[in-house]
């Protein structure tokens, strides 16, 4: 058998080349070409067999099956003995499938793999298709030493666990020495840290170049579905998303989770984007903490800013991530500008939305904002797209402007149109049940066509447009007293 090359391959017009260069000769696309093994072809069918949909077409594979006849049992699961991480997950880690989880260098993510990696070797069942009796769970580490993982691992207090005996380290960066292991060994699960820092040699380019990590990506997912073992992969992803990496392998893993939150801040949420064993909606809300990420009691307040400052500009929103109701508190800061165009900064909000609804705010509400430097922040370093978070952005920068409080008993849900109107959201009365749980008294949201039942204790405010809404949230508000501007008059 021949040893496998390497060409570069066009990924806009699939043609092959020799060498990498900046231009495609044959459509003329810049930075295209990615560096791709080519297998023999009588190889390539038995690779196949193991992952692509003709599985085993060569020899004699499966028959087709009626719809009705196929039989498809309920996925094992293998707990992580991290509730929260499960409940992502959609109950536990399924044998055979491979996960991404992406994130922020610095977010957390050895930190959580590594305490998730101690659960399945204590909890994970024995009897799991392809698990091992034995619970070992395979750690292969490239980014640090296996004296840094050690150093982790006492921290989070693995080492006097049982844990600390069935989880094998291994500083390797060769992917197929690292399947070798793992078909040797068959653990319960395999954690590589990172994808970024993982090879063939079958490859030149650099480790983290594309080529690279989708040829690793592969031969993980070889071994994953052929061997039934879990594979857990770790991925970074910078803010803007340059890393282009992890989204190549976005489609070809059967779970994508991303660990949010900001590295100064200790919160973090856990979100799947896509999950094969499971629903995309639940959210894991974690605690950094001095021993490894901690489970948050009451995930509903989690990332509300500290109760003893309340400011013009503040005014709490309820997001749903999932089924999970979020309160969040949305900052908005106005202030004269100075030469040229404005400035608009948003942190935890989409700049274009914000840039709309400053918009909104000048035609429909009377709140110009055309000469002002305009910031807006998501406390709690969350990045959130929901829509029902425009009226309390919105309410934060009227607030701002005429520097007075919006009450902060005060929670504001809706989402803000082009005319001014408010639309109601998804969930709202979920929301509103959780802010009443909170403390909060007094709800300003949209009018809906059918009136929304009682909540004890909480005032619910309809309202049909912006400009009506401001006036209420803002009538009554205290004038914000010199200073810190706390509590009420
Ligand atoms: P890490 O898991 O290394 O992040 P990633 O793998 O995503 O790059 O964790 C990074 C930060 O977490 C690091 O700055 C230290 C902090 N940390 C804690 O606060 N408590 C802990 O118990 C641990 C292990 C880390
Ligand atoms: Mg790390």
């Amino acid at each position: 058998m021949a040893r496998p090359q390497s060409r570069y391959v066009c990924q806009a017009c699939a043609a092959v080349q020799l060498r990498w260069e900046g231009q495609c000769r044959t459509c003329g696309e810049w930075n295209t070409l990615v560096e791709t093994v080519i297998r023999e072809p009588e190889r390539r069918r038995s690779k196949m067999g193991a992952v692509g949909p003709g599985a085993g077409r060569a020899g004699g594979g499966p028959a087709p099956q009626s719809l009705a006849g196929l039989r498809e049992a309920e996925p094992t699961r293998t707990p992580t003995g991290i509730s929260e991480m499960d409940r992502v997950l959609g109950g536990g880690l399924v044998p055979g499938s491979v996960v991404l989880v992406g994130g922020e260098p610095g977010i957390g993510k050895s930190t959580l793999l590594l305490q998730a990696a101690g659960g399945l070797a204590e909890g994970g069942s024995p009897d799991a298709s392809g698990g091992s009796p034995s619970h070992e769970v395979l750690y292969a580490t490239g980014e640090e030493s296996a004296g840094q993982v050690r150093l982790r691992a006492a921290r989070l207090g693995l080492l006097e666990r049982p844990a600390g005996e069935r989880i094998q380290v291994v500083a390797e960066n060769e992917v197929g020495r690292i399947c070798d292991l793992a078909r040797d060994r068959r653990p319960e699960a395999l954690v590589v840290d990172s994808i970024q820092t993982v090879t063939t040699d079958e490859l030149e380019g650099p480790a983290g170049s594309v080529g690279q990590v989708r040829e690793s990506a592969l031969r993980l997912m070889e071994l994953a579905k052929g061997e039934g073992i879990a594979v857990v992969v770790v991925g970074h992803v910078t803010k803007d998303g340059t890393l282009a990496g992890p989204k190549t392998l976005e489609h070809l893993v059967d779970a994508v989770l991303s660990l949010e939150g900001e590295r100064t801040a200790s919160m973090r949420l856990l979100r799947a984007t896509k999950n094969r064993f499971g629903s995309t909606e639940e959210v894991g809300v974690f605690e950094m903490a001095e021993q490894g990420l901690a489970e948050v009691a009451d995930p509903g307040r989690a990332f509300l800013a500290a109760a003893d400052e309340h400011a013009p500009g503040a005014v709490v929103g309820a997001t749903l991530e999932g089924t999970r109701p979020l309160l969040v508190e949305v900052q908005g800061l106005v202030a004269p500008g100075s030469y040229g165009a404005p400035r608009r900064t948003a942190s935890g909000f989409d700049n274009n939305r914000l840039a709309l609804l400053i918009a909104v705010l000048g035609r429909r509400a009377g709140i110009s904002l055309g000469s002002h430097d305009v910031y807006a922040n998501l406390a709690g370093g969350l990045d959130l797209t929901d829509p029902g978070l425009d009226l309390p952005l919105t309410l934060a920068l009227a607030s701002s402007l005429r520097d007075k409080l919006v009450p902060r008993d005060l929670i504001a849900i809706g989402e803000v149109g082009l005319l001014g109107e408010l639309r109601p959201v998804a969930g709202l009365e979920r929301r509103l049940r959780e802010a009443a749980r909170l403390g909060f008294r007094r709800a300003v949201v949209p009018k809906t066509r059918t009136p929304l039942p009682e909540i004890k204790g909480l005032e619910v405010v309809a309202v049909s447009n912006l400009r009506e809404a401001i006036g209420r949230a803002l009538k009554g508000g205290p004038p914000a007293a010199a200073g810190s501007g706390a509590g009420s008059s």
